[in-house]
């Protein structure tokens, strides 16, 4: 069996440098702060936390979008931050994104199955009656019909649209689809939809998903893992399993108890976010969630906790031993 990851990430890093008027220095906003995952063939990693987390900048790391500023990416076990240029256009095939508004990357004026042979035009020799065909497989493969293919974009309602958005990802055969927030926009009705043909394709075709949410109701269809992070650096990650039965990280806990759906068979303390998102440019010192967190002590304004495991999972919280000890609440 292969049991090469699609994808492996080790201590990415992404700095940025904000320009802050003309006499004083630029200031670094570390908007992921060294994460580390694999993704193998046929599985889910959902990426999940608030806003500015830093869900979006690791998706333009792991699409070869930008350059991560510290850390190594390995696609198929194939080193893309060392590698040149062409190397990388290579890989890139290899990894497509899916974003929240498909409307946004759908081109008005082409027809839909102009912009799903367009990958094909751009990266293989196929002869035009062979995208073509390629074109129409793959718009059935994701529910939408015969005569949609020579329709216009403005014609689908929004989770037609981002049937289209996958369908066109999927055009290069990649191993690994990265989708940041694909029905953030839908209604739920259609989200449920949508999520539930991304499962039917993983089944079908053996795809990874690095899949994106600032919801963790979202995800619980469809994560086999879950990372849950906050000001760019990783809270809890781990197997879904293990992080919805019983959270440990009390960020972990608040986002579950703000998700309805979820909170109905939740084994945890009820954590209500309190207080405001603290700026990326001035983060906290010690445990970056010290200033919202119900259980905030001196140590954990003086001591970053690590990322460590515990009960079959990896925590970074100064008490994560002693929440897995208590008892289920
Ligand atoms: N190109 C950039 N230059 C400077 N700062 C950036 C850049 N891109 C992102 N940031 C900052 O990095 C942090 C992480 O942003 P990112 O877009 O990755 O978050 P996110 O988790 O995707 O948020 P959202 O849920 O709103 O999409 C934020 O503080 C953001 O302002
Ligand atoms: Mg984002």
């Amino acid at each position: 069996m292969n049991t090469q990851p699609v994808v492996e990430a080790d201590g990415l890093v992404q700095t940025y440098r904000i320009k802050r008027g003309l006499l004083r220095e630029p200031a670094q906003l570390r908007a992921v702060g060294g994460v580390s995952f694999a993704v193998q063939r046929g599985r889910t990693l959902a990426v999940v936390g608030e806003s500015g987390c830093g869900k979006s900048t690791l998706a333009r790391m792991v699409t070869l979008i930008e350059q991560p500023t510290a850390g190594t990416l390995r696609l198929a076990g194939v080193d893309a931050v060392g590698a040149d240029a062409a190397e990388r256009r290579k890989l890139r095939r290899a990894v497509q994104l899916v974003f929240q508004n498909p409307y946004g990357s759908l081109n008005p004026r082409k027809k839909i199955g102009a912009a799903l042979e367009a990958p094909l035009e751009i990266n293989t020799r196929l002869a035009r009656a062979e995208r073509e065909e390629r074109g129409r497989a793959m718009l059935a493969k994701v529910g939408l019909r015969p005569e949609h293919y020579t329709r216009y974009p403005h014609m689908f309602s929004g989770g037609q649209r981002q049937r289209i958005a996958i369908a066109r990802a999927l055009m290069l055969e990649p191993a690994l689809l990265v989708a940041d927030e694909p029905v953030s926009a839908l209604d739920v009705s259609v989200q449920a939809q949508v999520l539930n043909l991304l499962v039917d394709l993983q089944h079908e075709l053996g795809l990874a998903y690095l899949f994106i949410s600032h919801d963790l109701g979202v995800v619980r269809h469809i994560a086999h893992e879950v990372m849950v992070m906050y000001l760019g650096l990783v809270m809890e990650q781990g197997p879904k399993e293990r992080i919805f039965a019983r959270p440990l990280h009390p960020y972990t806990q608040a986002l579950l108890a703000s998700t309805p759906a979820v909170d109905a068979d939740r084994r945890a303390p009820r954590v209500v976010l309190q207080g405001e998102l603290p700026s990326p440019l001035d983060p906290p010192a010690g445990c970056v969630f010290v200033t919202r967190c119900p259980y905030a002590a001196p140590r954990c304004r003086a001591e970053r906790p690590e990322l460590r495991e515990v009960d079959a999972r990896h925590v970074s919280c100064h008490f994560a031993e002693q929440f897995a000890a208590a008892p289920s609440p």
